[in-house]
């Protein structure tokens, strides 16, 4: 728990730094790293845009995946997942865009894009470290509730209260919000990341944090899954806790 959310940014994106960099000392291998996007990550990745240009991290052994995609926006839509990690991350460093891994919101077959992600990530064997959210309601991803322990990447419908809160997306305009999306599943978080940390920021995410922190496994809440991992860590600001 940080006092400020700029706080737990800084730590967070020295964490990651030094995550791939103690890996890149032991092995030629390259380190895999689960991305997110959302409102939370926005400032891990401008630090991280930081520490590369300061000389303390490189990307060029580093291959990413990240966790969702809308369903219909192309990656050239500023509203697209896609668009976001190149103008918040990708653009800034030196990730070769062969190691980039983000689902198409564009497939012509999106579950067969989905199997393919999965087998992607199944050959590299393991997700080093897996950064991500959760929204106001306990999502992970855009595994919303209901999700169950065994999903897999695969097309999801989204409900009206994640549409309600990414609306401030999309001229606050629930109408324009895509109602499907391409999402990793639960057991594609847990079963491959050896590491987990899932950022928890602002008033609006006292609900999730507080069911995540008090219930285990409950479908309707997808973030209490994660107790179900055995290195986990949650990194709030005073905030995200209840004050009740
Ligand atoms: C979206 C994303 C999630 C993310 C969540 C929280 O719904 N699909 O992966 O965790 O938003 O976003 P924010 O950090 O902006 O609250």
């Amino acid at each position: 728990i940080f006092t400020t959310k700029e706080q737990a940014l800084k730590f967070v994106a020295q964490v990651v730094v030094q995550r791939i960099n103690d890996f890149q000392a032991s092995t030629s291998k390259p380190f895999v790293l689960g991305l997110p996007t959302g409102s939370s990550p926005e400032g891990v990745y401008a630090e991280l845009v930081q520490l590369y240009k300061a000389g303390k991290v490189s990307f060029k052994n580093v291959v990413t995946f990240n966790m969702d995609e809308y369903l219909g926006l192309p990656p050239q839509d500023s509203r697209s997942y896609h668009y976001f990690m190149f103008d918040k991350l990708f653009n800034h460093v030196d990730i070769p865009r062969e190691n980039i891994n983000i689902l198409n919101g564009l497939a012509k077959d999106p579950e067969a894009e989905c199997a393919a992600y999965e087998a992607k990530i199944s050959k590299y064997g393991r997700i080093n470290l897996f950064l991500g959210g959760v929204g106001p309601e306990g999502h992970l991803a855009f595994n919303e509730a209901g999700s169950t322990r065994e999903s897999r990447t695969r097309v999801v419908d989204l409900v009206p209260s994640t549409i309600e809160a990414n609306a401030r997306f999309f001229d606050n305009d629930k109408s324009k919000v895509p109602t499907k999306a391409l999402s990793v599943g639960i057991s594609t978080i847990l079963d491959n990341s050896e590491e987990i940390i899932i950022l928890v920021f602002g008033k609006n995410k006292q609900k999730a944090l507080s069911w995540t922190l008090s219930s285990k496994n409950n479908s309707q809440v997808p973030s209490t899954y994660l107790a179900d991992h055995s290195n986990v860590l949650l990194v709030s600001d005073l905030s995200a806790h209840s004050q009740s």
